[in-house]
């Protein structure tokens, strides 16, 4: 649809403007201070997990099998904390590492991993001169600073509504030993919330990479976190691994951060038999056995993927009003007006949203005037740096429904301000 104010008069969208500066100097006298910038569960989605609290008392016994909890040893986690981190993933208990409560924190290792010792056997990147990393953007913004950190060279790679741009991920990836690996998030991504397709994981596990150190980092932190009737369905990579006949190529990641308690939470990874093995060597060094305590008692709390699923459907019934109402907000403000478009996720804790060209850094800015907190622009771009300057990311699930409700009838009123001035500039330009 076109921009409604492309089509405007100079003079109309000069009263259009002072109408809309009269709504924002309105907002302004309110003095809020909301926040839409928080991709994290709201209190009442914490409070779910706090029976688990109860699961470990002075009298539990601390055993898990054979493996003692209460000791050192079993240094790839519990065997009941990895089948259920298995039955999650759709993988081999054999082939899954749980450790930690921060699945970042094991993709960070992993990557410094490769740069300090190599990946499997390879030399060490630091020895291999400037290497590069695909990163689908927009993305998370915590992945690209993980490789930005350690002087990985950061390629944005276009995300679109099926999946990473895969011609330029297989021509990159097939003819250049120095892009070493992709960050993906291919279930209810980070921000756009779109689950990759079976021909893009097809296509990924299919890659013959010009670099035998390249991996695929998975990063499946939102596998069982749908809110809708119908659940997005992702084609779990090890299987199209098998399919085309491939190995050793991916790293999957997950974690129950958005299931128990962020950051204090059961983080693990998945590989093949080879890459496993290789992980739980580099993991040996840093820690003689992962904390088990926490891996006890989410195996009690939540018991299998069943009760997972059980457990992620309150979740769901908190979650979805508020992406319900992101929805409505956007529709009713924006809909026709033909200056933005944003997603509409099945499941995740984003919303990513586009207006005009040049606009996100503007209307970020003017939100913060107003009151009201966003997610920095660019922020979903390696190195800050939204080419076109159009992206926001939204964050709907920490605020109140009400506190949201009032969040978003600024963002509409700034992106129409900031929209509105934009088209009047470039009409006097012209
Ligand atoms: C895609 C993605 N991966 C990982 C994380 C962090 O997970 P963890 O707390 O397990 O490190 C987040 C948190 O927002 C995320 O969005």
């Amino acid at each position: 649809m076109a921009n409604v104010y492309e089509n405007m008069s100079l003079e109309e969208l000069d009263d259009e403007i002072a109408r809309l500066e009269q709504q924002a100097a309105d907002v302004r006298a309110k003095n809020l201070a909301l926040d839409m910038a928080r991709g994290k569960p709201s209190a009442e989605q914490v409070a779910l997990a706090r029976p688990m609290l109860d699961e470990l008392t002075s009298t539990t016994p601390l055993v898990d099998g054979d493996a003692f909890v209460d000791n050192y040893g079993t240094p790839e986690g519990l065997p009941s904390a990895r089948a259920l981190a298995a039955e999650l993933l759709g993988v081999d208990a054999a082939n899954v590492i749980v450790s930690g409560s921060s699945s970042l924190n094991l993709m960070h290792d992993l990557v410094a991993h490769g740069f300090t010792n190599g990946v499997a056997g390879c030399d060490p990147w630091y020895r291999q001169g400037d290497i590069k990393w695909l990163c689908p953007a927009p993305g998370y913004d915590r992945h690209f600073t993980v490789t930005e950190h350690l002087g990985i060279k950061n390629v944005p790679i276009e995300m679109r509504a099926d999946g990473p741009d895969m011609d330029t991920v297989q021509r990159l990836v097939e003819t250049d030993a120095s892009v070493k690996g992709i960050w993906c998030v291919p279930k209810y991504a980070n921000p756009t919330g779109i689950t990759y397709t079976d021909e893009v994981v097809r296509r990924l596990a299919a890659l013959k990479p010009a670099a035998p150190d390249f991996r695929i980092y998975w990063d499946n932190a939102y596998c069982v976190h749908g809110f809708a009737d119908a659940d997005d369905q992702l084609l779990n990579i090890f299987d199209a691994l098998a399919e085309a006949g491939a190995d050793n190529l991916v790293y999957e990641f997950a974690s129950t951060a958005k299931i128990t308690f962020p950051s204090s939470g059961m983080a693990f990874v998945a590989a093949s038999p080879d890459d496993i093995a290789d992980i739980k060597a580099a993991f040996a060094v840093e820690r003689v056995s992962p904390e088990k305590l926490s891996q006890l008692a989410h195996v009690r709390f939540l018991k299998d993927a069943a009760g997972v699923r059980a457990h992620m459907a309150k979740h769901a019934a908190i979650v979805a009003p508020r992406f319900a109402l992101v929805e409505e907000k956007l529709s009713a403000g924006l809909a026709d007006l033909g200056v933005a478009s944003w997603t509409h996720p099945h499941g995740g804790y984003f919303v990513s949203f586009d207006g005009p060209d040049g606009s996100a850094k503007r209307i970020v800015s003017l939100m913060a005037e107003l009151g009201v907190k966003l997610t920095a622009a660019g922020a979903t771009w390696p190195y800050g740096d939204d080419p076109r300057d159009t992206n926001i990311r939204i964050a709907p699930t920490y605020p109140s429904l009400d506190d949201l409700g009032a969040a978003l009838d600024v963002f509409v009123i700034a992106v129409k301000l900031v929209s509105a001035r934009i088209a009047r500039e470039q009409a006097a330009a012209r």
